[in-house]
């Protein structure tokens, strides 16, 4: 599944991974210039290389939003087969990351600027990336949902303060762009999550951290793979 925006003065792509119900993002401000790309999956490698080529991008920057624990990130394959800048977190423990980014620090390519936004509490390494109108959440808030916060020093209480101190401040028109969605649904928006998530229906951030020590998950299928496998940076030769 993809989904091909070309707004008047950028390239925005949203492609989904069916495995994990990853979406990675690939922007650009026009045909035949630089490129960036955020959460890829190891696996769709070619398929973005193919896609920057018909495009005739040049991929100049990599963005994971944390250390993932349910896919391999293509940070690394895609930076051995481009030479991009691999870009994390300040709070990473990636040992292979060309350039840690911390809360209000700017991400540029071209025209296109994000702005980070320090976002823990899925992981203690989550951040957000505002571009303009719209805003990349990794898995801090989701479609309906927000990423869980019972494993990789996850925390419900910093998970509350990213939400409701940060990124349901934005403008309610700005459009949430999330890491994942199990239901088919590409975008929202911040009015749209403030009223319609039911993880955000609380009155309290006892009242959160009862609703997410409650929820009762299993470990994601990848994570023991997945987890040091992004920490150590591997490549497909490597797994
Ligand atoms: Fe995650």
């Amino acid at each position: 599944m993809q989904f091909l925006i070309i707004l008047s003065d950028m390239i925005f792509k949203q492609l989904f991974d069916d495995k994990s119900s990853t979406y990675t993002y690939i922007l650009a401000s026009d045909k035949g210039r630089e490129a960036l790309i955020i959460d890829p999956v190891i696996e769709h490698t070619n398929k973005y290389l193919n896609v920057l080529d018909e495009l005739d991008l040049k991929l100049v920057k990599v963005i994971d939003t944390h250390i993932h624990a349910d896919h391999v990130t293509g940070l690394n394959e895609l930076s051995k087969k481009t030479n991009c800048t691999k870009i994390m977190g300040e709070k990473s423990k990636s040992e292979v990351v060309d350039l840690h980014v911390k809360e209000d620090d700017k991400i540029k390519i071209d025209n296109i600027e994000l702005k980070v936004i320090y976002t823990p509490g899925h992981t203690d390494c989550s951040y957000s990336y505002l571009m303009n109108d719209r805003v990349f959440t990794g898995d801090t808030l989701l479609i309906n949902g927000t990423g869980r916060t019972d494993f990789q020093n996850g925390s419900s209480k910093d998970q509350y303060d990213s939400l409701f101190n940060k990124l349901l401040k934005l403008p309610e028109n700005t459009i949430v762009l999330p890491a994942h969605d199990y239901n088919g649904k590409t975008s929202s928006t911040i009015g749209s999550e403030l009223k319609n998530n039911p993880r955000l229906q609380v009155d309290s951030v006892d009242q959160y951290i009862e609703i997410m020590n409650n929820l009762n998950l299993a470990n994601p299928k990848m994570m023991d793979i997945a987890v040091p496998a992004n920490v150590k940076g591997l490549t497909s030769d490597q797994l």
